[in-house]
């Protein structure tokens, strides 16, 4: 469906205390919780993997949206699995080869699959991976190149969005990177329904008052 989500990237949280962080969030209305697994290879930064998500899981029921930046995301099904992770996705830049086999994997985990893109990589690759008899239930456009929190929306990663949700009317389309008060609006009116936040949430001194107004813009 496309229920407005809005995921707050822990990314931007106080990692040394994630758990409270996490519960703070939630409390404000977050719906999702967004993490940021990076391998310090397909991206340049080195975040968190299965044992932090693991750790987290023993605080919280609340959905984990895992966001796999990792060169080889099929080593990480498994682990991410036992972990407690909610959501994997995995890019699709990476993924050419064996994403029929990741989907499965993924599903068998108990997990639900995901399909991210760079800003640079063409909308028409994810196109087999969501009208495929196993598909992803998620798209992620980035808005800005992955790696690091607190940089600035690329508006041209619109268009994607835009064309995604004209050929797919109930598919969830995450936008992540950049988004805040100042930008929602458009990612809302291309159509996007999930939206990650994470420095515009963190960095304010009303995180709540900022969640409400993203899902507000979100559902009109
Ligand atoms: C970037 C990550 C994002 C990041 C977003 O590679 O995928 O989830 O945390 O942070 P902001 O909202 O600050 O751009
Ligand atoms: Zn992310």
């Amino acid at each position: 469906g496309i229920a407005a989500k809005i995921a707050p990237s822990m990314l931007s949280s106080d990692f040394a205390n994630l758990a409270s962080e996490a519960k703070r969030m939630l409390s404000l209305g977050a719906d999702w919780l967004h993490m940021d697994i990076m391998d310090g290879h397909f991206v340049p930064n080195l975040t968190i993997g299965a044992p932090v998500i693991e750790s987290l899981r023993k605080h919280t029921t609340a959905y984990l949206d895992c966001h796999l930046m990792v060169t080889n995301p099929l080593d990480y099904v498994d682990p991410m699995g036992k972990a407690g992770a909610s959501g994997f996705t995995f890019h699709v830049e990476v993924s050419k080869e064996n994403w029929q086999e990741l989907v499965q994997k993924i599903k068998a985990k108990g997990m639900r699959p995901g399909v991210a893109l760079k800003p640079g990589t063409p909308i028409e690759e994810v196109y087999p991976l969501v009208e495929g008899e196993n598909p992803v239930e998620m798209v992620l456009v980035m808005t800005v190149e992955p790696g690091f929190g607190g940089q600035k929306f690329m508006p041209e990663t619109m268009e994607k969005v835009r064309v995604l949700r004209k050929k797919y009317p109930s598919l969830d389309i995450e936008v992540d990177g950049g988004l805040g008060p100042s930008t929602i609006d458009v990612a809302a009116s291309a159509g996007a329904n999930c939206i990650v936040a994470g420095s515009s949430v963190f960095g304010a001194s009303e995180p709540g008052q900022v969640i409400s107004l993203l899902r507000k813009s979100v559902q009109g």
